[in-house]
């Protein structure tokens, strides 16, 4: 035959095409972007790194251009891994609380305000004190801290007037990549509950919070849920990706909300124990719970008629990382490999991990990290393992808040770096009294946004049937009851610290 055969060519380029679903994560430190095939295996996973400018102490923020570069070259990346790639949909997962201005152009008016920026103390208690803490419980389910998106704005309105002026819709960070990717304006509920505009029990937007703290509630974006299609690609995002035009685009999650979704945390009596650069709790519950202390953050999750709990934690793998260069750099196994030579308890040395202040349960942005109980004969190996159980015991108390509040996991998933250590995760399993599973694709928030593209898509009809399509158990570990007695005791001697050192705390760095 010398006819050239098409149908062996087509046939061929049918069975070479990959047929996937992006999931990016727009995080701070950087843009992941990843793909994964129908039946949940990883097919390419890329990232750029992004930078974060800090032009006064406590700043923080990013150009929102720089995200959309950054996501552009990633998928560009992920697609180029792929054979003959078919995108079956785009899913969106990101920073929470990071504030981007738009103006009626649509274009951003100055660099977003993220959520470890903390010039906005002001702007908090401005909040607490025009709301009370009654009502933004009732209201926003949340406190006011200076994270929650709403200080930022309230700041620009102080200290910008000329630009806040400008503002005619107000995004958060993914949904600023959504806008490039559809030309579509929105946010998800779970990414709406960390403004302190949303009402997370009814799912909308809180006209009184609005109109109570002078807020135009124009402003706000039209609320899609998690896994709703929001637009598809248009023809100059797909120029900018390589993404075909017309791909469908879902609203997409909160980085927490992903990360649980991408680790399979979905329904009450579960919960994610994240230990990366800074540590979160996260439990899900079937009915809105707020803390009448207002110590703990209350979510809407990326799927519907479901909340969260949150307790985050600013410094966990970073105390152990800060440990480590004081340490004159010694290499992470080693140093771990040592503190796991040593008893539970470490020597009787405590440490407090607030090297950039707290969040949960305290919320103190003054309180910073303490070694306490040194003796000559404690080591290097105690006081690793004390910055080890201190983070583990912050985690702890954010899951007392939770039994405080009558939520109480069962058991939990363990995700981030932290959790890749078998001692420190044997260590945490103990300190918090729960079994702790790891779980695989271990990618965590770009592939619960990927989740989220598939349920969009109809693959699947809900985000549980998604994980337990995709996820399969790795490890598992359980408390061991033979060391409680003594976590019990250092848990409790860590507790009074924090209390008898607050007002130092305020003093010293005030
Ligand atoms: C949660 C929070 C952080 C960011 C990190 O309230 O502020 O976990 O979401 O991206």
């Amino acid at each position: 035959m010398t006819a050239f055969d098409h149908t062996a060519v087509d046939t061929l380029r049918f069975t070479m095409s990959q047929a996937a679903f992006i999931g990016i994560d727009v995080g701070t430190s950087s843009i992941k972007v990843v793909a994964v095939d129908p039946g949940g295996k990883l097919l390419a996973v890329a990232s750029s790194p992004m930078t974060v400018t800090v032009e006064r102490p406590g700043w923080s923020e990013q150009q929102p251009e720089e995200w959309w570069a950054g996501t552009c070259t990633a998928i560009q990346q992920v697609l180029a891994e792929i054979d003959s790639p078919e995108m079956l949909g785009v899913g969106l997962s990101g920073q929470m609380h990071s504030l981007v201005a738009l103006d009626s152009a649509q274009a951003v008016v100055r660099p977003a305000i993220l959520w470890n920026d903390v010039r906005t103390s002001a702007e908090a208690a401005y909040v607490r004190e025009t709301v009370g803490n009654e009502s933004l419980r009732r209201l926003a389910g949340n406190p006011a801290l200076e994270g929650f998106t709403v200080t930022k704005l309230l700041w620009m309105k102080t200290n910008e007037p000329e630009l806040f002026e400008r503002v005619s819709h107000m995004l958060l960070a993914k949904d600023y990549i959504r806008f490039r990717l559809t030309g579509e304006l929105g946010t998800d509920p779970s990414d709406a509950s960390a403004t302190l505009l949303f009402d997370i029990v009814n799912s909308r937007w809180s006209d009184e919070m609005c109109k109570l703290l002078d807020i135009d509630s124009g402003l706000l974006p039209p609320v899609i849920e998690s896994a709703e299609v929001a637009g598809g690609v248009t023809k100059t995002a797909s120029g900018e990706t390589g993404l075909a035009e017309g791909v469908s685009v879902v609203g997409g999650g909160a980085d927490n909300a992903c990360a649980a979704v991408g680790a399979g945390v979905v329904s009450s009596g579960d919960a994610l124990f994240s230990v990366g650069t800074s540590g979160t709790v996260v439990a899900p519950t079937d009915s809105p719970v707020t803390d009448p202390g207002m110590r703990i953050h209350s979510m809407r999750h990326a799927i519907p008629s479901t909340w969260y709990l949150m307790g985050v934690v600013l410094s966990a793998g970073a105390a152990l990382d800060w440990w480590r260069r004081s340490s004159g750099g010694i290499g992470f196994n080693e140093l771990v490999a040592e503190a796991g030579a040593v008893e539970a308890g470490s020597g009787g040395v405590t440490f407090l991990p607030y090297l950039t202040g707290e969040r949960t349960p305290h919320a103190d942005a003054n309180a910073r990290g303490v070694f306490f109980g040194m003796h000559g004969g404690t080591e290097r190996a105690h006081m690793t393992r004390a910055v080890m159980e201190g983070v583990s015991f912050a985690l702890r108390d954010s899951l007392e808040l939770m039994t405080e509040l009558d939520v109480h996991p069962s058991e939990a998933v363990a995700v981030g770096g932290g959790a890749s250590s078998g001692m420190w995760l044997q260590m945490l399993s103990d300190v918090v009294d729960l079994p702790l599973r790891t779980v695989g694709p271990s990618e965590g928030a770009p592939l619960g946004a990927a989740m989220l593209a598939a349920v969009g898509a109809g693959r699947f009809g809900s985000v549980v049937d998604a994980g337990t399509a995709w996820l399969t158990g790795l490890d598992s570990v359980g408390p061991d009851a033979s060391v409680r007695g003594t976590y019990d005791d250092a848990y409790g001697r860590y507790r009074v610290l924090y209390p008898a050192l607050r007002e130092m705390f305020a003093a010293r760095f005030t």
